[in-house]
């Protein structure tokens, strides 16, 4: 017998009979069944209120239920359910144009996909076959997503599992101030750029530009810890890239669609990568899309040669009209502005949280793009966790959290803050005040200086 107060813990039993889920041993989920959802908020099958603080997998950006998407999607099945990936559609014809619009420089056409690691498996194909050059660099500790292709791209520790990928594959480091060895305390942006930059240009010499196809980024890395670059540093990569003749791919998966306070996040450094790719919030998740733009100049090369790829699910015509009813919400309520006015606050919130709580080692943010980055000791900077083996402080600090109704993603010792993109101050500071509750937890771990 289900009595009301256990359909949550129904609902996760007979789900986890028959399925198998990402990331994860199968034993040790522990999940949230989610019921229902509106604006930054979800409710378990218990009727439980839940913040939203990572957005799901930061992908909702637009917030949940959003009325205007939903009947487009509606009144999109009601027209036209599907398409194959070569027919063309009016919603397409739409989209593409409003891509077009608010996408950097001559990023002008649209290769859709279902999801943000596709897009960066095609962009690796596209930078091979117009360089006719193999090698792509990659940075430690990125993501870009869960095929072989990606995963070899990827720079943290999920790579070593599925390990060997793709040849060709180099990585190098991210300009991540807080733990890169080439700062040294004191330094200025511009002197900590120009090393990072340096330590680039040495690993093309010894590899050998003309052998590299594409120096792939997050542009701002997200999962492992919002690694904001200094100013210069990806203007200096452009620089290079063109020096050399190498394609600069930048994965806005997670940073593009308003994220950070701008479109896309190369929007803060006026830098246009050659090839781009975007998913999670080009939707915001109300259906599945991913897209690869595509520079001019790399379309031109393909007029007259053959793509080698494509997918039974390319444009569908659903996600289409969802991703240009995001878009024209997006357009509509100012979500974008919202998103750099709100994070104006959570940076304040995120510094305060760091001058109060001793486990608090950096606090890091753009937008509303954000984490809490914590320490068992703030001079040797010990990470308070691992990736691979949460440990039993971050175990406390999650159960407190899920506890008093905060769901938010943490990763090793990295706890994120990536609320809606139209969350208000007053929810921003009602959730801040929790998270500070949560970190006298880690606090009480941290060796006091
Ligand atoms: C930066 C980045 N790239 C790629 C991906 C993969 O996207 P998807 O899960 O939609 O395939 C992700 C997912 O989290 C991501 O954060």
């Amino acid at each position: 017998m289900v009595t009301p107060n256990s359909q949550n813990e129904d609902v996760v039993k007979r789900t986890k009979k028959h399925s198998f889920f990402s990331w994860t041993a199968q034993d040790a989920i522990n999940p949230i069944s989610i019921a229902r959802a509106k604006g930054v908020y979800f409710w378990d099958a218990d009727g439980k209120r839940y913040f939203d603080l990572s957005s799901q997998s930061m992908c909702v950006n637009i917030g949940h239920g959003n009325r205007r998407v939903i009947d487009a999607i509606k009144a999109q099945a009601d027209e036209l359910v599907f398409a194959s990936m070569n027919a063309v559609t009016k919603v397409r014809a739409q989209l593409g144009e409003e891509l077009a619009r608010v996408t950097p420089g001559d990023l002008n056409k649209f290769f859709f996909t279902t999801g943000g690691t596709e897009a960066n498996e095609n962009a690796i194909k596209m930078a091979r076959a117009y360089t006719g050059r193999h090698k792509i660099i990659a940075r430690y500790p990125s993501y870009h997503g869960s095929t072989l292709g990606a995963m070899t791209l990827s720079g943290d520790y999920r790579r070593l599992a599925n390990e060997p990928g793709i040849p060709g594959v180099v990585h190098i480091f991210d300009p991540y101030k807080y733990r890169n060895l080439l700062y040294r305390e004191g330094d200025s942006d511009e002197v900590f750029t120009r090393c990072c930059l340096e330590q680039v240009d040495e690993v093309l010499k010894y590899e050998g530009p003309h052998t590299v196809a594409a120096i792939f980024i997050e542009t701002i890395v997200g999962t492992n810890g919002i690694l904001i670059p200094p100013d210069g540093y990806l203007q200096g990569l452009r620089e290079m890239c063109t020096k050399y003749g190498i394609l600069l791919i930048c994965d806005e998966v997670m940073t593009g669609l308003g994220r950070t306070g701008k479109w896309f996040a190369v929007d803060h450094f006026n830098v246009v990568p050659d090839l781009m790719t975007m998913a999670k919030g080009l939707t915001s998740a109300y259906l599945p899309l991913g897209a690869l733009a595509i520079s001019d100049k790399i379309y031109d090369f393909y007029r007259d040669k053959v793509f080698y790829g494509g997918l039974t699910y390319s444009a569908h015509p659903m996600c289409l009209a969802a991703s240009l009813a995001v878009l024209r919400v997006m357009e509509e309520d100012d979500i974008v502005g919202n998103s750099k006015r709100m994070g104006k606050v959570m940076s304040k919130l995120l510094a305060d949280l760091k001058a109060k709580h001793i486990s608090v080692g950096d606090t890091r943010s753009i937008g509303l793009f954000g984490c809490v980055e914590l320490v068992k000791n703030r001079k040797t900077k010990e990470p308070m966790s691992s990736y691979t083996k949460c440990s039993p402080e971050i175990v406390k600090l999650s159960s407190f959290l899920k506890e008093q109704g905060v769901y938010n993603i943490i990763r090793g010792n990295i706890l994120h803050t990536n609320p809606p993109l139209i969350v208000s101050e007053e929810e921003l500071r009602e959730v801040f005040e929790i998270i500070d509750k949560a970190l006298e937890i880690t606090d009480s771990f941290t060796e006091k200086s």
